[in-house]
C-alpha cells in the first residue's frame, strides 16, 4: 500500500492564503492525504508525494467491527483498505461521494457520535464509525446574502432593476473540476460548521424578510450533490415562506438533476431552475468541467440536456426555467455555440438562455476576459439558432433580449 501527503511547491505558491484561511487541515506536518489543498489551490502548488514514514497502527470501529490501519489517512481510504469502493453518482455500486473535498455531506456517516464526512476526516485511535446511522442532513452552506442581478434562473425582466431582486446562499462542494470555476473558494473551501437545512432555510426566510423580496436561491459550488438536504431545505423553506409570492430558486450545473430529482425538487416546492449546459461536444464538456472520466462526463452532459427538455415538457406552467451558457472562446467555437442554440430552440424557443462571459479565474489565469462586442456577438449566433430570448452578461451589465 502507498501513502501520500500534500507539499507546498514554494516556486509556484504565490502564498493567496486559500489553503491556510479556508480548508480545515487536519495538520500540515500530519497530513492524511485528504487532497483538499491539492485540488483548491488555484496555483497548483500543492503536490502529493509518496510518503514512507512510519506509521503506527490504530484500532477503529466500524458498524461494531474493529479494524487496524496505519494512521494519518481518511476515513475514506481506511474503508477503501477493507474493500469498499466510491463512487461520484448517487445511485450504483459503491459510498456516494460526489465532491470529495469535504463540502458537500454527502459521504457523511456518524463518526464517535458526530456527523463527519468520510471523505476528509482523518482515522484516529478508538474511533467508533456508524456507516448505517440516520441523522438529520447537513452540509457546508455560506453567503447568505441579498442581490441585485440575480441568477441563471432570474427571469430577465426582474434583472437590472437597481435594487436587490434576490436573496441567496451558495452550497460547498462540487462534482466539477471546471478549470476555470468562477467560484472556487466556496467550491473547495470546507472550513464552516455545515448546517442543517432548517437553520439555512430560517436564514435565507429572515434575509427575504430583511430586504424585502421574494426570491430565495441556493447556488454553489453545487446544490444537487447531497439530496437528501436540499429536498430537505426546499420543503422547510416553503414551509416558511407559504405566501404565493415566494419564490424558490435552484442554480446547478445540471449533472445530476434526474428526472424523478426534478420531480421531487418541483414537489418540494422550488418554482425556478437555473440549469447550466456546459456544451454540447463531450470533450467541449470534459475541457470545461475537468470531469476527464469519459463515461461519467457523457452522463452528466447527457443529464444535463434532457433535464432541460424535461423541465419544458413538464414542468412550463409550475416552474420557470433559464438555462447558463459559460462562454469563453478558448473553448466554445462558433459552430458548436450555434449547435447549442439550434438544440435549445428545438426544444423552445422561447426558453431564457444567459450567455455567462467567464473571466480568467482560478487555474485558468491565461483567459481572456471576452469584452462587450464579444458578447454581442455570441449572443447574435444564439438568436440567429432560433432563440428568441439571450441575455449576455458582461462586465458592464446585461444585453437584454
Ligand atoms: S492555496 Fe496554493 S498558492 Fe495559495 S497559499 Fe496555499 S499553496 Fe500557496
Ligand atoms: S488539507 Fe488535507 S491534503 Fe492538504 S495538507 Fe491538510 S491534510 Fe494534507
Ligand atoms: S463527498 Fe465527502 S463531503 Fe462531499
Amino acid at each position: 500500500m502507498v501513502f501520500y501527503k500534500c507539499v507546498v511547491d514554494y516556486s509556484k505558491c504565490k502564498n493567496c492564503g486559500f489553503c491556510s484561511w479556508y480548508v480545515d487541515c487536519p495538520g500540515r506536518d500530519l497530513c492524511v492525504d485528504c487532497r483538499v489543498c491539492y485540488l483548491g489551490c488555484p496555483n497548483e502548488a500543492v503536490v502529493r508525494v509518496v510518503d514512507n514514514s512510519d506509521r503506527r497502527m490504530v484500532k477503529v470501529k466500524i458498524d461494531g467491527e474493529s479494524f487496524h490501519f496505519p494512521e494519518r489517512i481518511t476515513l475514506r481510504k481506511a474503508l477503501e483498505m477493507i474493500g469498499y469502493t466510491f463512487s461520484k453518482l448517487p445511485f450504483g455500486e459503491g459510498i456516494y461521494a460526489p465532491c470529495e473535498t469535504g463540502g458537500c455531506f454527502a459521504c457523511a456517516v456518524l463518526v464517535n457520535g458526530k456527523v463527519s464526512q468520510l471523505c476528509t476526516t482523518p482515522i484516529s485511535d478508538g474511533m467508533i464509525v456508524d456507516l448505517k446511522a440516520d441523522f438529520t442532513p447537513v452540509r457546508i452552506v455560506s453567503g447568505f446574502m441579498p442581490h441585485s442581478v440575480g441568477g441563471v434562473g432570474t427571469p430577465w425582466q426582474l434583472k437590472s432593476k437597481g435594487r436587490y431582486i434576490e436573496v441567496a446562499c451558495f452550497a460547498h462542494g462540487c462534482n466539477f473540476r471546471c478549470p476555470q470555476c468562477q467560484n472556487w473558494v466556496i467550491t473547495y473551501g470546507n472550513n464552516i460548521d455545515p448546517v442543517t437545512p432548517r437553520l439555512a432555510a430560517e436564514k435565507l426566510s429572515l434575509l427575504r424578510r430583511t430586504y424585502g423580496v421574494d426570491r430565495m436561491a441556493i447556488s454553489g459550488g453545487e446544490p444537487t450533490l447531497n439530496r437528501d438536504w436540499l429536498i430537505s431545505f426546499f420543503r422547510e423553506l416553503k414551509k416558511l415562506n407559504s405566501d404565493e409570492k415566494a419564490r424558490l430558486h435552484l442554480d446547478t450545473n445540471t449533472s445530476l438533476l434526474t428526472r424523478d430529482y426534478i420531480d421531487e425538487i418541483v414537489e418540494a416546492g422550488v418554482t425556478d431552475i437555473g440549469a447550466d449546459i456546459k456544451a454540447l461536444n463531450i470533450d467541449t464538456f470534459i475541457e470545461v468541467t475537468g470531469v476527464d472520466d469519459k463515461i461519467l462526463a457523457k452522463f452528466y452532459l447527457n443529464t444535463a440536456w434532457d433535464a432541460v427538455r424535461y423541465i419544458v415538457d413538464e414542468y412550463s406552467d409550475r416552474v420557470f426555467l433559464g438555462v447558463g451558457v459559460p462562454y469563453n472562446r478558448a473553448w466554445m467555437s462558433d459552430e458548436e455555440l450555434f449547435e447549442i442554440g439550434c438544440r435549445l430552440a428545438n426544444i423552445d424557443p422561447n426558453v431564457q438562455v444567459c450567455l455567462l462571459d467567464y473571466r480568467p479565474e482560478f487555474r485558468r489565469r491565461d483567459l481572456k476576459w471576452p469584452g462587450f462586442l464579444e458578447m454581442r456577438r455570441a449572443k447574435k449566433i444564439l438568436e440567429e439558432a432560433g432563440l428568441r430570448v439571450v441575455i449576455a452578461q458582461t462586465r458592464y451589465g446585461h444585453i437584454g433580449p
